[in-house]
């Protein structure tokens, strides 16, 4: 696992798209794994910056994203394939696009039809994560027993709590997901994941404490043999920003 340090947020950002950026240069159609949450924002701005001077081009590009809550439609606005539209996928054009489908009559055929296309297009080059308060990746959530491949799972208190900003007074936040399993993941090439911000040092500290610990999922990637973590100052010691 190799960490970057960089003092701010928006150096994770430059560094992390500076990574997307080599992948491309090494394979134009690479796919890429992405995340939602606040953490990948600004990577997806300095990537639709980059693209709009030319120095990126994702047009040969598959992306398949993490997670999508369950159920949701997809215009809503608090939906994963809405975030992506949104902060992304509107802005640069890729070869092709995919989300966990949050309308599946059948979410456990939609993860068995996720998990194959993700194979068919080769397997992912580069998976980015972020990371939950509770060391969750995708909605992989701390559990005694972690199901392998993409699986319908239900949110944790913390998740829900972190994640409850998003939903305005009145409107239904989901209590279940569609996600990537830790399977999935693990069979990226590189992994790239970004910590930031001093809510996530408590988490982080535990990453890098020498210790696998099976309720911080995020602790399998301490197996992987190409994980890249970027984080700020703030995560990395736990100072206030
Ligand atoms: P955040 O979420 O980027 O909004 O903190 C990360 C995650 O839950 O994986």
């Amino acid at each position: 696992m190799r960490k970057i340090i960089c003092p701010d947020y928006d150096e994770v950002c430059t560094a992390a798209a500076d990574i997307f950026a080599l992948q491309l240069k090494q394979k134009q159609d690479s796919v890429f794994g992405l995340a939602t949450g606040s953490t990948p924002v600004g990577l997806y701005e300095e990537i639709i910056r980059r693209c709009e001077t030319g120095e990126m081009d994702f047009s040969q590009a598959k992306a398949f994203n993490l997670d999508e809550y369950y159920p949701i439609e997809k215009n809503h606005p608090q939906s994963y394939k809405a975030f992506m539209d949104l902060h992304l996928f509107n802005k640069v054009k890729f070869a092709g696009t995919q989300i966990p489908n949050g309308e599946a009559d059948d979410p456990h055929a939609e993860c068995a039809r996720y998990d194959a296309a993700i194979e068919t297009a080769g397997g992912i080059d580069l998976q980015l994560l972020g990371i939950g308060i509770n060391g969750h990746i995708g909605f992989n959530e701390p559990a005694d027993v972690y199901p392998v491949g993409s699986h319908l799972t239900s949110l944790t208190e913390s998740t829900l709590i972190a994640n409850s900003r998003f939903f305005s007074e009145g409107e239904t936040q989901p209590t279940t997901a569609l996600t990537m399993g830790i399977g999935p993941i693990f069979k990226a090439k590189h992994i790239l994941l970004l910590i930031t911000g001093s809510a996530k040092a408590e988490v982080a500290k535990k990453l890098f404490d020498g210790k696998l610990y099976t309720d911080v999922p995020a602790c399998f990637l301490l197996l992987h043999p190409n994980v890249t973590v970027i984080m700020d100052e703030a995560a990395n010691s736990g100072r206030k920003e």
